[in-house]
C-alpha cells in the first residue's frame, strides 16, 4: 500500500466500480463517489477501511467542489481522478424533448468538465485525470444525438484540458469504450437484435468487460508520458458502423403492439 489517493466519480456501478477495484488493487486509497451513495458505501466497505465513499451530484458545481475538498481534507493529496458518471436518452433529433437532451449534456459533458475543473485545482504535478468518453464520440448512432454530441464534446474537452494543464504537470486523458455490459446498457441489450447488431460490427466479435476498461484506466494512471489521448477500446468497432439501436427499439415496440 502506498499513500497515493484516487477519486472515482460514478464509482458505484459498472465500469466505475471496476475502476475503483482496479485502482485499490494497484495500491491507491480510493474514494468511490456517486449520487447513488449506498452502492458506493458497499463497494468501499468491501475493499477495506482505507477506501471511502462520498455522495456527489456532478451536475451541481457546489457538490463537485465539496467532494474534492472533502478528499483533500481527509487524505491530504489527490493523485488520480476518474469520471465515469454517464446517462443516455434515446430519441431522434426531431423528437427528443429538450429537457432530456439537456440532462444528457449536463451529466456527460458539463458534469465531466466540473470534475476536471475541481480535480485539477487540487492536484500537484504528477496528477492524472481520466474521463469516460465513448465510441459514440466518433461514431454517430441514429436516435443518440444527445449522447453522441455530449461524448464528442468530452473528447475535445479532454484535449483542451490536456494542453492547459500540461504546464502544471497534470495529465488528462479519456477512454472511449465500445459495448460493455453494465446497468447502463442492460436495457438496450434486452431489445431483440441490438446485441447481435453490435457484435456484427465489432471485429473481435464480443463485448468488453468492466475489468478490461479498468485495466486501461490503471495503465493510464501510471503512464507518465501520456496526455491528450482518447483511447479507442472497443474490439475494433471504431472501424465499422454503429448499430441502429433506434430502429431495433422502434420495431420491438411495434411488435409489442401487434
Ligand atoms: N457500458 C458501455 O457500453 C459504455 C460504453 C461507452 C461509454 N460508456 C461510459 O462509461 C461510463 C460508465 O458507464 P457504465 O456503463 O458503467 O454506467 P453505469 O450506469 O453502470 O454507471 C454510471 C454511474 O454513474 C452514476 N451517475 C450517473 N449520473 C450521475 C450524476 N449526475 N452524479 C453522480 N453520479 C452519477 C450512476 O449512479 C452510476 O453509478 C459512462 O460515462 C458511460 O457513458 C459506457
Amino acid at each position: 500500500m502506498t499513500d497515493r489517493v484516487a477519486v472515482v466519480v460514478g464509482g458505484a456501478s459498472g465500469i466505475g466500480a471496476a475502476i475503483v477495484r482496479g485502482l485499490a488493487a494497484d495500491g491507491y486509497r480510493v474514494t468511490a463517489a456517486d449520487r447513488a451513495l449506498d452502492g458506493a458505501v458497499a463497494l468501499a466497505g468491501s475493499l477495506g477501511p482505507e477506501h471511502r465513499a462520498e455522495r456527489v451530484e456532478i451536475t451541481d458545481e457546489e457538490s463537485v467542489s465539496a467532494l474534492f475538498d472533502a478528499v483533500a481534507d481527509r487524505e491530504g493529496r489527490l493523485d488520480v481522478a476518474v469520471n465515469c458518471a454517464g446517462v443516455n436518452a434515446l430519441g431522434l433529433v426531431t423528437e427528443l424533448p429538450a429537457d432530456k437532451f439537456r440532462r444528457v449534456v449536463d451529466v456527460c459533458l458539463t458534469g465531466a468538465w466540473l470534475v476536471v475543473k475541481h480535480a485539477a485545482r487540487r492536484m500537484a504535478p504528477g496528477g492524472s485525470i481520466l474521463s469516460l468518453s465513448s465510441l459514440n464520440s466518433r461514431q454517430p448512432g441514429i436516435g443518440m444525438g444527445a449522447y453522441c454530441a455530449a461524448k464528442a464534446g468530452l473528447s475535445m474537452l479532454t484535449e483542451v484540458a490536456a494542453l492547459e494543464l500540461a504546464p502544471k504537470g497534470i495529465r488528462v486523458n479519456a477512454i472511449a469504450p465500445g459495448l460493455v455490459v453494465t446497468p447502463l446498457t442492460a436495457g438496450a441489450l434486452d431489445v431483440p437484435g441490438v446485441k447481435e447488431d453490435y457484435l456484427d460490427n465489432t471485429p473481435l466479435g464480443r463485448a468488453g468487460t468492466p475489468e478490461e476498461v479498468a485495466e486501461a484506466a490503471v495503465y493510464i494512471s501510471r503512464a507518465q508520458w501520456l496526455t491528450g489521448e482518447v483511447l479507442d477500446l472497443n474490439g475494433g468497432a471504431h472501424m465499422m458502423r454503429y448499430p441502429n439501436v433506434h430502429a431495433h427499439v422502434t420495431s420491438a415496440y411495434e411488435s409489442v403492439g401487434d
